[in-house]
């Protein structure tokens, strides 16, 4: 038995044992005292036994991770795979969770295995967490985060990786794996709307003697003999799963707020194979990213894709001080990385009208021209990563639009296409081969060009790009146009019209390009300081709404206020801000009517 002592670190009684987190996050005022030092419970390492597979009822998913079956990639022991998942009660979590461990041969940590496991054990432990878990309230952080870092620091974690469910389930219990350097490289939420997980918990049945979860009516037994012996948890009743989706809203957006930079959202209103196949393509990757040595020539992202990663690790957010410029390196990476995660995904996924509006201080030539270059080291990074994938991309800038007097292009761009042409683009040849450079209209696509991504096309006063546009989109067919910061709207000239279609057409057509990353930073209206918060949304998740807030220790964070399905307008993004609950009709008035000019 290990018993948690009150002292600043304790030890595990597996052989490569960490040390455990001081037990600081326990919040007394949430939950009945308890005596820290007195508590003890199994050893962390042992939970794996085959007794305990018998005795418990999920613990069938422990057994799994410690015998992968199935595995067709493996970790490099240097860097296994590390992933959270999360979700609301019955989201299916312990569901997709026997599917990761079936292929990755993770080592699934569950609290909620790992409670039920001391319940059912009758330990100590177990009797304290009994009365929480039956209440559907959480258990105190002290027991659990002890729990979990005590089975994370044991050895087959250490070298097969580890798939963490349930946990963290508070900010608290975030900030303790934060503090311990325990990081997961990827963060998975499902998704799963209310009505759906209270039916999905009602008619849960769980075998006592496989593991296997079922539901009476999703995934009823295959035999009579299994229906007689399914039980079902005390926590499961209409009255407690409600409980425990409150307690989960409460606690979701500040967790998610630690993990937002490497968050995947995924939908689990589906059928569980579909959900895992997109579990699965994003662990797939990931573990190629960390493990595989390139085949082919490498162009230029690898070493920064791999910087990413670590950056990620870093942010744990939206970066700030991003009215600082010139912003550093690493806030340039980020942003990057974001954009390239989010245009792949919508790629992946078969969308060929793609526009990606990024608007940090950093990228908007509309300050400062000299700002064209970040711009451009923003194309590349997207440009190289398709290459690297074998695609031919074409990137292309408008050249000078109209004729005699009236020819000219917008400032922001002039001398942007030689610039693309003098830009490193990697040692390996890619320039001229996978990567080219062209201009906008029919005659740029060329039979051999897989994709196009344009680099700011915009009106200027007195001539529309559109014309050319809708040429080159209609050439290119069903292939991939991504545009980066279009700005289409109409800039009339002296005669006041634009020379071309009608302008529903215009704006038609203009709107036919799906929004995958979005990015703006919110100011009070006329001004450029202090930054209130952001919008950010990446293909294909929600846009997320964030309030700039300042800390006492002279640092700053970026909190998650709330999420949409579509843009939020501004009255919806004033609401949000001071607290009220949404209402469609209110029209946008009074002091927080400074977003007015940014939509
Ligand atoms: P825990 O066991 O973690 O419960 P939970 O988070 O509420 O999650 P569930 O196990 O209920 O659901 P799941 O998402 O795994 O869904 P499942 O795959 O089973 O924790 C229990 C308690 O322990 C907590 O309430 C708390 O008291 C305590 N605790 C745990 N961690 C803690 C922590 N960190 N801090 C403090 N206290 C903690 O699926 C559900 C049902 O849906 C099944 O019947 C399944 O067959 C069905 N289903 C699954 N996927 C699908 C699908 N795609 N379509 C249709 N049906 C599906």
């Amino acid at each position: 038995m290990l018993a948690i002592s009150s002292s600043s670190s304790s030890s595990c009684s597996c052989s490569t044992a960490t040390s455990l987190h001081p037990l600081t996050n326990y919040n007394a005022s949430a939950t009945p005292s308890l005596n820290p030092s007195s508590i003890s419970f199994s050893s962390p390492c042992s939970y794996l036994s085959p007794l305990s597979f018998r005795l418990h009822s999920k613990t069938h998913r422990l057994r799994i991770s410690q015998k992968p079956k199935g595995l067709r990639v493996r970790c490099s022991k240097n860097e296994p795979l590390k992933v959270m998942i999360s979700g609301a009660p019955a989201s299916g979590k312990g569901t997709q969770c026997e599917l990761i461990v079936q292929k990755f041969g993770l080592v699934h940590v569950s609290t909620g295995d790992l409670l039920r496991a001391e319940v059912s054990a009758g330990s100590e432990i177990g009797n304290k967490a009994k009365e929480f878990m039956n209440a559907g309230r959480l258990v105190p952080d002290e027991i659990v985060t002890a729990m979990v870092t005590a089975r994370l620091s044991c050895p087959d974690a250490k070298e097969k990786g580890w798939l963490l469910d349930g946990y963290p389930r508070s900010f608290a219990q975030a900030q303790s794996l934060e503090e311990l350097n325990i990081r997961p490289d990827i963060y998975i939420a499902l998704d799963v709307p209310d009505e759906i997980l209270i039916d999905r918990c009602v008619g849960r049945r769980l075998d006592p003697v496989t593991g296997k979860i079922y539901h009476l009516k999703n995934f009823p037994p295959d035999s009579e003999e299994i229906k007689a012996r399914l039980v079902t948890r005390a926590d499961d009743t209409e009255e407690k799963v409600k409980s425990r989706l409150e307690i989960y809203k409460q606690n979701a957006a500040a967790i998610f707020s630690t993990y937002n930079s490497i968050m995947n959202k995924i939908d689990g209103n589906r059928p569980k194979d579909t959900v895992f196949k997109d579990i699965d393509s994003l662990l797939s990757q990931l573990q190629k990213d960390k493990t595989t040595k390139p085949v082919k020539p490498v162009l230029q992202t690898e070493s920064r894709l791999d910087q990413a990663f670590s950056n990620q690790e870093k942010w744990r957010g939206i970066p700030t001080r991003l009215n600082n410029i010139p912003h550093s390196r690493e806030i340039r990476n980020y942003f990057y990385d974001d954009v390239l995660q989010a245009t792949q995904r919508a790629v992946n996924d078969g969308r060929t009208r793609l526009k990606v509006e990024i608007n940090i201080p950093e990228l908007n030539p509309e300050m400062d021209v000299y700002r064209i270059g970040t711009l451009m080291e923003l194309v590349r990074v997207i440009a190289l990563s398709f290459a690297d994938d074998g695609k031919r991309v074409k990137v292309c800038v408008q050249g000078s639009m109209g004729q005699g007097a009236l020819a000219g292009m917008p400032l922001q761009l002039a001398g942007t296409r030689k610039i693309l042409e003098f830009m490193d683009w990697g040692n390996y040849g890619a320039m001229g081969t996978f990567i080219n450079i062209g201009s906008i209209g029919a005659k740029e696509v060329g039979e051999e060009d897989d994709m196009f991504i344009l680099v700011a096309p915009q009106n200027a006063v007195g001539n529309c790009i559109i014309d050319d546009l809708k040429a080159m989109t209609d050439a290119a067919g069903k292939r991939p146009v991504i545009l980066i910061n279009p700005r289409l709207k109409d800039l009339p000239g002296s005669s006041g019209i634009m020379q071309t279609m009608g302008r529903d057409k215009r704006l038609e057509y203009a709107a036919s390009f799906e929004s995958c990353y979005f990015f703006r930073l919110l100011y009070y209206a006329g001004t450029q300081y202090p930054i209130m918060g952001a919008i950010r949304m990446t293909y294909p998740y929600a846009y997320e709404l964030y309030k700039r807030v300042d800390e006492p220790s002279g640092k700053e964070k970026y909190v998650p206020l709330s999420t949409f399905t579509e843009r939020p307008t501004i009255d919806e993004i004033n609401d949000a801000f001071i607290g009220k609950p949404r209402n469609k009709d209110k029209k946008a008035s009074g002091f927080w009517g400074f977003l007015s000019g940014v939509f």
